[in-house]
Order: C-alpha cells, then sequence, then structure tokens
C-alpha cells in the first residue's frame, strides 16, 4: 500500500507501528465533517485562483463518491491509511487520479483536524441541547400536573419542610437550563474557524480564510494559528458541560431510585422502563436509573483524561492530541441517549401521591411554622420559639404522633395563648402555601415559575 504522504524515510513502517499509530478506527466518526471541510477547501483555493475550476469540480465529485460509498458500508477503512484525513484523501486518487493531490493545498493535517473536531463538537453541542429542550418539556408538563401534589421536601436526606412534587421538578428544570446555556455560551465561543492555519505558522498561499469560514458556517475566523492548531478547549467545554449535565441527570436519578423503593414509594417506574432480578421474583429493579448514575462515571473519566493530555504539551500539534477524539466521542454519545432515555423514564413514570402525601405526615415536616407562629404571635424570640417547639416535638414522638396531629389541648401545656387556627397552621398543605416568597414552594410561586419556564420553552420554538 502506498501513502499519499510517505514521509521521509522509504522503509516500510512497522506493522505494530501501524497499528499504534492510526486513529482511523474511531476518527472514521469524522467522515462527514473531513468531507465538508475539503469541499469548502476546493472551493476557496478555486476562487483564489489556486486550483483550476475543473480541478476543484473533480475534487468535490470525488468527495461525494466517497461519501456514498461511506454511507452504503462500502468503504474500506484501513489503518494503513492511518486516519480519516489521510484515508479519504487516498482514496480520492483512486477516484479521480491526480487531481486529487491538489487538495491538501494550503493545508495541513494540524489545521484540518482541528476544524473537522471542532465541527463535530459544534454539531454535537446542538444536538445535545435540542435533546435537553425536549426533556424540559417533559418536565413542564409533570409539573403542570403536580402544583399541590405534596412531599417532605428534605435536607440531609431528612424530612425538612413540605413542598410540592412541581416545586421539586422545577429545581431540576433550573438545573438543565443552566446546561442548555452552558452548551450554547460554548457554542458562541468556539465557533471560530480554524481551517488556513496549516501546519502552525499559516501559508504562504494567496488563502481567504474568511470565505472558507463563511462557506462552513463558522462566525469567524481564529486570530493566531500558532494557538489555533493547539487548542482543544473546545473538546474540554463540551466534555465538562457534560460531565456537570450528568452530574445533574445522577443527582435526579439518585431520587428516582430512592423514590421507587418500597421505603419511599412515591414512583413508580414502567415495566417498560425496569428489569426483573434473575432470582427474585417480585423484583423490579431501577436498572435505568442506575445506569444513567454510573454514567456520570465514564464522562467525568473522560474530562480527567483529555485534561491530563493536554497539561504540560508543547505548541503546537504534538500527536497526544490524537487522544483527544474517543473520549468526546464517548461521552457525546453517552449523554445524548442518557437525556433520551430519562425523559421517556419520567413520561412513563407513575406518581404515587397519596405515598407522597402519607411521608409529609412523619417527621414533623411543620414544626418550624409552629416556632414562626410562635415568634409572630405569642411574643417569642425566635430561639425561644425554636427551644420550645423542640419540646412540642419530643412530647409528640412520646406519645407516636406528628406535630401536625396535635390537639389544641394538648399544645396549650407549652402555650396556652396559641390560638385555634394553629391547627391549620400545622397542616402541610398549609405549611407549603406559606411560604409563599419569590423562588418559594407555595403552589401561587411555583405556578409563577412554571410560568416562567413555560415562557422560555416557548421562546425556544420561536428561535
Ligand atoms: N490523526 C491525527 C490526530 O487525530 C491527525 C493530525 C495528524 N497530524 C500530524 N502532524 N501527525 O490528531
Amino acid at each position: 500500500m502506498i501513502k499519499v504522504a510517505s514521509g521521509k524515510s522509504t522503509t516500510p513502517k512497522a506493522k505494530l507501528l501501524d497499528e499504534f499509530n492510526a486513529s482511523i478506527l474511531f476518527d472514521k466518526e469524522l467522515y462527514m465533517q473531513d468531507i465538508e471541510g475539503s469541499i469548502a477547501h476546493v472551493k476557496m483555493l478555486e476562487k483564489q485562483k489556486i486550483i483550476s475550476l475543473e480541478a476543484k469540480e473533480k475534487i468535490i465529485y470525488g468527495l461525494h463518491v466517497i461519501q456514498s460509498e461511506i454511507e452504503n458500508g462500502e468503504y474500506i477503512f484501513d489503518i494503513a491509511d492511518e486516519d480519516i484525513h489521510m484515508s479519504i484523501e487516498r482514496r480520492l486518487s483512486d477516484i479521480i487520479g491526480d487531481d486529487a493531490k491538489r487538495v491538501h493545498t494550503a493545508r495541513s493535517r494540524n489545521d484540518q483536524v482541528a476544524l473537522d473536531f471542532r465541527m463535530y463538537v459544534l454539531k454535537s453541542n446542538n444536538e445535545i441541547i435540542k435533546l435537553l429542550v425536549d426533556l424540559q418539556r417533559v418536565l413542564i408538563a409533570i409539573a403542570s400536573k403536580h402544583t399541590k401534589t405534596l412531599l417532605p421536601g428534605m435536607t440531609h436526606l431528612q424530612h425538612a419542610q413540605p413542598i410540592n412534587f412541581a416545586y421539586h421538578m422545577l429545581a431540576y428544570l433550573c438545573m438543565f437550563k443552566r446546561d442548555i446555556e452552558r452548551f450554547e455560551d460554548s457554542h458562541k465561543r468556539n465557533n471560530i474557524s480554524p481551517i488556513g492555519c496549516a501546519a502552525l505558522a499559516g501559508s504562504p498561499y494567496p488563502t481567504n480564510r474568511e470565505y472558507e469560514a463563511e462557506l462552513l458556517g463558522f462566525d469567524s475566523v481564529s486570530v493566531n494559528c500558532l494557538d489555533t492548531v493547539s487548542d482543544r478547549d473546545f473538546a474540554l467545554e463540551i466534555l465538562f458541560n457534560i460531565s456537570t449535565m450528568m452530574m445533574h441527570v445522577s443527582r435526579f436519578c439518585e431520587e428516582i431510585v430512592l423514590w421507587s423503593s418500597s421505603e419511599f414509594g412515591f414512583v413508580e417506574l414502567s415495566d417498560e422502563y425496569s428489569t426483573s432480578s434473575s432470582i427474585m421474583p417480585q423484583k423490579k429493579n431501577p436498572d435505568v436509573p442506575e445506569l444513567l448514575r454510573g454514567k456520570t462515571g465514564r464522562v467525568n473519566g473522560n474530562l480527567i483524561a483529555l485534561l491530563t493530555v493536554l497539561k504540560g504539551l508543547p505548541l503546537a500539534y504534538n500527536k497526544d492530541m490524537q487522544e483527544d477524539k474517543e473520549g468526546v466521542f464517548d461521552s457525546v454519545k453517552t449523554a445524548k441517549i442518557s437525556i433520551k432515555i430519562l425523559a421517556e423514564v419520567l413520561k412513563s413514570m407513575k406518581i404515587n401521591k397519596e405515598n407522597m402525601l402519607k411521608a409529609t405526615k412523619k417527621g414533623h415536616l411543620s414544626a418550624t411554622d409552629l416556632a414562626d407562629y410562635l415568634t409572630l404571635n405569642c411574643e417569642y424570640t425566635f430561639r425561644d420559639a425554636y427551644r420550645l417547639t423542640g419540646e412540642v416535638v419530643s412530647y409528640a414522638e412520646e406519645i407516636n404522633k406528628d406535630i401536625s396531629e396535635l390537639t389544641l389541648k394538648e399544645l396549650h401545656k407549652f402555650e396556652p395563648s396559641i390560638k385555634e387556627s394553629i391547627i391549620n397552621t400545622l397542616q402541610p398543605q398549609f405549611s407549603m402555601n406559606a411560604r409563599n416568597s419569590q423562588g418559594g414552594t407555595s403552589t401561587c410561586s411555583t405556578l409563577t415559575q412554571l410560568k416562567y419556564f413555560e415562557r422560555w420553552i416557548s421562546k425556544r420554538l420561536v428561535d
């Protein structure tokens, strides 16, 4: 096999080196970006009169043939070609002959790979954003049905104060919104064309980088070629953004795992999205949320791996940088399937309002409300009210009641000036609605938050 770019040495390369050095088995993922990049490149070369119209047309024709060969599964990815860039150029020679030798004019694999990889990352940013918006729609639909569904809000995984289920879903809507914004910010920052930087120092040909960037849909052209061919920040950003997003997914899934246990019984996963045990016939396992939680490990690993690869590299391109791709491909695939499947799990999950309500009767969720009542109505300082409420809670525990179940007579043992209205104040529903401050859990405040997201999502439809 004759390589297109035969290096200095004429000695055939050791087979072991070919295997070790080649990236084609994974960078074939970039074939479409490579073809699009080469088409734009020859258009620019022809416009600048660096190659002829005829050569440009033959090259574009050949590239289209290659595209269909790849898409029909007829293309041979040979490790002797080393990477997708050399492979396509070699195959182009087979198809159109000598004019293929012009495609790499005023270009190096260093700016070519920077281009292909950046285009892949930008496309992936958009795909992930779309999927996250779909997930947001599912969350909004669930939240809109549950603005009055009570459940215990927790801190330290202990019952804290009553909230409603929509409010809990809204917390995740906020997280995924920040994720979407992070992918968008990164997209904006990195929508800059690297092509035309050549090996590291630019090119002596009369190229037109602006034109090539425009053909490829970039907003602008990079400023410094040395930085451009060394830069993989765009890849680090998508890895970090995916890690943060998956951390949110993982927290959500941890809650789903807990909620679907018999201890909680707040939700029931659909049969379609749960699995059974091979030995215990009664079991319905939350494998999907568990696996989603587990996938966070690999995406975090991919981020740390690339940070480590890049740390300490001298400018400009170094072969270490070939290690940048597999982790990104893996994280992108993991992110996309994870968001899709999480949306399906949520859509098909049954929400057990009754069990949630029952749980609000445990753990003295309205203890803070009693302390606030004493402060507001019985001339207690908050700290004294807090102490007295502690005594009331201990008493309730002794007689096996929740604080919300105490009678007025029982409460009078602690403070005779307490009025009848306290009974209502200590009900979870009342307690939830009392937290009506901006961003609070009351149904009214929850509805405002829901409206905020409905408006936000409807604006995205117009975009
Ligand atoms: N396969 C290489 C990579 O993925 C392409 C760039 C090669 N450049 C070079 N100067 N050897 O990084």
